[in-house]
């Protein structure tokens, strides 16, 4: 079986930046799962679809061109249909719908085998919320990464000031709490470690040391 490390946790609790540096140093497949719900967000937004309009979202959710390079001059990019859109897949509005489209059982389910399709030799690190419970429960290493909702937000302010988009910190930690919240209480897949994930707090570790305490378990 192709081996596969799976990294869930809240939202702004490092996951991304954390499975991408994995699976860089594994030259693993990368899959960014919340990624794949903000592309059908920003695909549904872009062509009008509502959120009730179930049979539509599901032949979108079959038919979306997905692309994460990890090599190459598109490395660390996000494609749909062959268009980067790494960026507008970010935004509020791609978030909120994204949220709400992970709350309908039958988009999950649509949307279960094109994750599971990443599953691909020498390996696959895969990112998200239900990696190692639902997608991947076979999976040989998995991960729960948290950091208290203050520093995440911390975190995503920093990312943000960086990109050049200005944002409040306590704006941007009420909106974190309310996905939170959401997250750990929706009715499907609610955030929940694994039976058998190994929990790392990353509230006051460097990105180094996280990758250093994965790493361990991923040799172990
Ligand atoms: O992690 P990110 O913010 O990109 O996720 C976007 C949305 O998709 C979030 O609302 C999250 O709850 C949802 N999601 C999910 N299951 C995953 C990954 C993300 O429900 N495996």
């Amino acid at each position: 079986d192709v081996p596969i490390v799976t990294i869930d946790g809240p939202g702004g609790a490092g996951k991304g930046t954390i499975a991408q540096a994995i699976a860089a140093r594994l030259d693993w497949h990368f899959l960014d799962s919340g990624a794949i719900y903000r592309l059908l967000a920003l695909d549904s937004l872009e062509a009008g679809i509502a959120v009730d309009d179930l049979p539509a979202l599901i032949a979108r959710s079959q038919a979306l061109q997905i692309e994460f390079p990890t090599v190459g001059p598109q490395a660390g990019e996000v494609l749909l249909n062959g268009v980067v859109v790494t960026t507008a897949i970010r935004d509020e509005a791609c978030g909120a719908r994204a949220s709400e489209l992970a709350a309908i059982p039958a988009v999950r389910d649509a949307l279960l085998a094109r994750q599971r399709a990443f599953r691909q030799w020498p390996g696959l690190v895969a990112d998200g919320r239900d990696m190692g419970t639902v997608v991947f429960p076979d999976a040989a290493v998995k991960i729960f990464l948290t950091a208290s909702a203050e520093e995440r937000a911390r975190r995503r302010h920093k990312q943000l000031m960086e990109q050049g988009v200005s944002a409040n910190l306590a704006d941007l930690l009420q909106e974190l709490r309310a996905r939170d919240q959401r997250d750990m209480n929706r009715a499907v897949a609610p955030l929940a470690p694994a039976e058998d994930a190994i929990s790392v707090d990353t509230t006051s570790m460097d990105v180094e040391a996280v990758i250093r305490t994965v790493m361990e378990q991923v040799e172990a």
